[in-house]
């Protein structure tokens, strides 16, 4: 898949398109026993543990509170496992080293004028995920198919718009919000069901515009373009870049800025004119503002050359090693290519069928080791119904895979798919 689909931004009509026809180093983590002498010698039997209680953002939170056993929850172990490791606060993280160069240009060009938030906790309300940056109320990211709900108020949240409207409220006029955001998806090296945003905010007071005798929208547009344009150039040089249209519910106009990156079209960020009920809503009545919000992993990929997005997460020291403080774009030397294994699986889908379920089914059971799921077959009988065959391709980055573990996993997929999914194997 082409890395210009890596998590594209969520609420745009394009990337909705995209989606649909493809269809930390934490205060705690030391409590976690990362090194590899507490692994049992037998690696296949070997998850990393869940802790039980973890803290973000000074709040204690219980796994009991975020996984629960109810039809309103629909947050994972796996999902649980990745709250709190905040790889965005790792200085020798390519994700760290890219927000660390991120802040870098804003602190050079703003005078240190940009407040920073990169601990903000990831479970919010509905209303702050959602409603407060006035995405519709039928809009497909609401549903349990593609987000984690907590309960049916709180969610994990998907984008750090989310902290737009509190921030605001408290007064905050320049801002970058960076954190880990979570979304049920499908599977393969551009997409991880956690990843990482970070989300800029400027307000502008009417003095700001009017001496420019623009209008406060257009000045603000301008200067956004200006600021994210500088931003790109500080992270990948002198390319070339356009800027295209598009719709965000929370921002008006709205943009997508592309660059010319090795022969292709990437998409960097999304952008705009914040509406201006959000600024209404939020004690700046008076107020023009601009936003953006742009995907880390999608940028460290290109830059730093990394493959395959299940890398972020790896505590192999093959990988930790190869990365240094204020480094950005070393760029990656893979270690290894260990071979892949596929299974295929062929059932009959009834309608609640959709495959971010199967994806999270998979992922439940082979974690990491899943690289990719993909639909490689799709036919509707005469008596209509349809059956679809997956490919479920193996693959560990650190070792090889033996085939008894695999055939086990395969075993527990192809179990757990007819009993959770409601499907029929063929
Ligand atoms: N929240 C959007 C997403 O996840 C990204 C985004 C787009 C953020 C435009 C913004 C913005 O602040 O103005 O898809």
């Amino acid at each position: 898949m082409a890395l210009s689909l890596v998590h594209s931004t969520l609420f745009s009509k394009t990337s909705q398109l995209l989606l649909h026809t493809k269809i930390g180093f934490s205060h705690f983590s030391s409590s976690i026993p990362f090194s590899t002498s507490a692994l049992p010698s037998n690696p296949k039997t070997w998850r990393r543990p869940v802790i039980s209680v973890l803290e973000l953002g000074g709040v204690k939170i219980a796994r009991d509170d975020v996984v629960r056993d109810d039809p309103t929850n629909n947050v994972p172990d796996t999902i649980f496992s990745k709250l709190g490791l905040q790889l965005h606060r790792r200085d020798q993280h390519p994700l760290g080293i890219l927000k660390n160069t991120i802040y870098e240009y804003f602190d050079t060009n703003y005078s240190n004028k940009f407040d920073k938030f990169d601990e903000l906790c990831p479970i919010v309300s509905v209303k702050q995920n959602f409603d407060d940056v006035l995405v519709p109320a039928d809009h497909v990211s609401r549903s349990y198919n593609d987000t984690y709900y907590v309960d049916s108020q709180t969610v994990l949240r998907c984008h750090t718009s989310a902290h737009q409207a509190e921030l605001l409220r408290k007064g905050h006029t320049h801002f970058l919000v960076t954190g880990d955001v979570y979304r049920r998806d499908s599977i393969d090296s551009t997409h991880y069901p956690v990843f990482h945003q970070m989300e800029g905010f400027r307000v502008f007071s009417p003095d700001e515009w009017e001496a420019s005798g623009m209008d406060g929208t257009s000045f603000a547009a301008e200067d956004l373009k200006k600021c994210l344009e500088g931003l790109a150039t500080h992270l990948f040089g002198a390319v070339e870049m356009r800027w295209v249209d598009t719709y965000f519910p929370f921002t008006n106009p709205s943009f997508e800025l592309e660059i010319y990156f090795k022969e292709k079209w990437l998409e960097v960020l999304g952008c705009g004119v914040t509406e201006q009920e959000i600024l209404k809503r939020n004690g700046k009545l008076n107020n023009v503002a601009w936003a953006f919000g742009l995907g880390l992993e999608r940028l460290a990929m290109v830059l730093f050359d990394i493959p395959d997005i299940r890398l972020f997460w790896s505590d192999d020291e093959r990988f930790t090693s190869q990365f240094s403080k204020g480094q950005l774009g070393t760029k990656f030397k893979p270690f290894s290519r260990y071979p892949p294994c596929y299974k295929d699986m062929s059932f009959w889908i009834s309608e609640s069928f959709t495959e971010n379920n199967l994806c999270e089914v998979v992922r439940g059971i082979a974690g990491d080791l899943v690289e990719e799921v993909s639909l490689i077959d799709n036919f509707t009988n005469k008596k209509g119904m349809t059956s679809h065959c997956y490919r479920i391709s193996y693959r560990s980055m650190e070792r090889s895979l033996t085939d008894e573990e695999i055939n086990d996993l395969q075993m527990s997929v192809r179990e757990q798919v007819e009993s959770k999914l409601n499907v029929v194997l063929r």
